[in-house]
């Protein structure tokens, strides 16, 4: 949402498939902006079906007072306003309501929806080329047991396929969370009389996950040392009693040095990353069998740099 006439231009000269449009003002300013460019965009209105997702509120984006999406009621008049402009071509629906989702009906109960909005939009007259169902598909952190993809596609086939039309699923998290973990160093072990803490190099600013939505990622030795068990907190460096990746975990006493391997890190870690604390962000690996591959240098203090001017005033 909130697309710029920069970026709409961007896509246009592109050829994109669709722009999901999420309100008037937007059809309005696609319109003006692909009419100056002797376009025509195409478009799919992003609806919002006013699910409960069942997630985190952070992460739910298809309820009434979310900012996602046009308003249930509004969408037929929506597409009404979109018919009626010259240089927009309806193309599809849309509509993405949260992330994280660990069982089917949520998305089983949006896709009845837009059915039910494709079923009045052909009534008036209104044809359509794809219906788009959204990502949102959960994954295993901890004891969570969402659907398998398969069982996914087929609770939402039979309300879909009849429908005739192209069917678009946008999966994000299921493909990559699990196949991405982050590695970080133990710098310290801190035992206090009240708390325990295991410091390491990654912080927030690489997983900000743990301190934004409270999530729970397993945190686990590469190598086993056995020994000592502890209870702690595992903390970065970072300035912020935020600045956890995990808390009152027990684990093997690590020694600094070891290495903890941060689990389910490859979905909403590193693309949420930040320079915060003048921290450049870690390399990114490619792991394959017994071959890897750099393929994001680590970042340089330079690179925290490159950019900024001081022309002396
Ligand atoms: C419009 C849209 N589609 C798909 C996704 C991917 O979601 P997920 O990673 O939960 O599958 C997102 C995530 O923010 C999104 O905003």
């Amino acid at each position: 949402m909130g697309k710029t006439i920069d970026e709409i231009s961007y896509a246009l000269e592109e050829g994109i498939l669709c722009f999901n449009v999420e309100s008037f003002q937007e059809l309005e300013l696609l319109n003006q902006v692909a009419g100056e460019a002797g376009k025509v965009a195409p478009v799919a209105l992003r609806v919002n079906p006013d699910v409960d997702p069942r997630t985190h509120p952070h992460i739910a984006t298809g309820l009434r007072e979310n900012k996602f999406g046009v308003a249930w009621e509004d969408a037929l008049r929506a597409y009404e306003v979109a018919s009626s402009l010259p240089n927009v071509r309806v193309v599809g629906v849309d509509a993405h309501i949260g992330s994280q989702i660990t069982s089917v009906e949520p998305f089983v109960e949006s896709a009845k929806k837009l059915s039910e909005l494709v079923g009045r939009l052909m009534d008036n007259g209104v044809t359509l080329e794809h219906i788009d169902i959204g990502g949102g598909l959960g994954i295993r952190y901890r004891d969570e047991d969402p659907p398998e993809p398969g069982e996914w596609v087929s609770a939402l086939l039979p309300v879909l396929e009849p429908l005739g039309l192209k069917i678009i699923f946008e999966p994000g998290r299921s493909l990559v969370g699990n196949a991405g973990i982050l590695l970080t160093k133990v710098l310290y072990v801190k035992e206090t009389p009240y708390r325990n803490f295991v410091i390491v190099d990654a912080s927030m600013t690489e997983l900000i996950r743990p301190t934004l939505y409270g999530a729970y990622h397993e945190v686990l030795p590469v190598e086993r040392r056995g020994g000592e068990i502890l209870r702690a907190d595992i903390v970065g460096p970072v300035c912020e009693s935020g600045d956890f990746l995990a808390k009152a975990r027990t684990l093997e006493k690590p020694k600094p040095g070891d290495l903890l391997a941060v689990m389910s890190a490859g979905a909403y870690g590193f693309t949420m990353s930040s320079n915060y604390n003048a921290r450049p962000r870690p390399a990114e690996v490619l792991v394959r069998g017994d071959r890897f591959q750099v393929v994001r240098e680590r970042e340089t203090y330079g690179d925290l740099i490159r950019g900024e001017r001081f022309l002396g005033i």
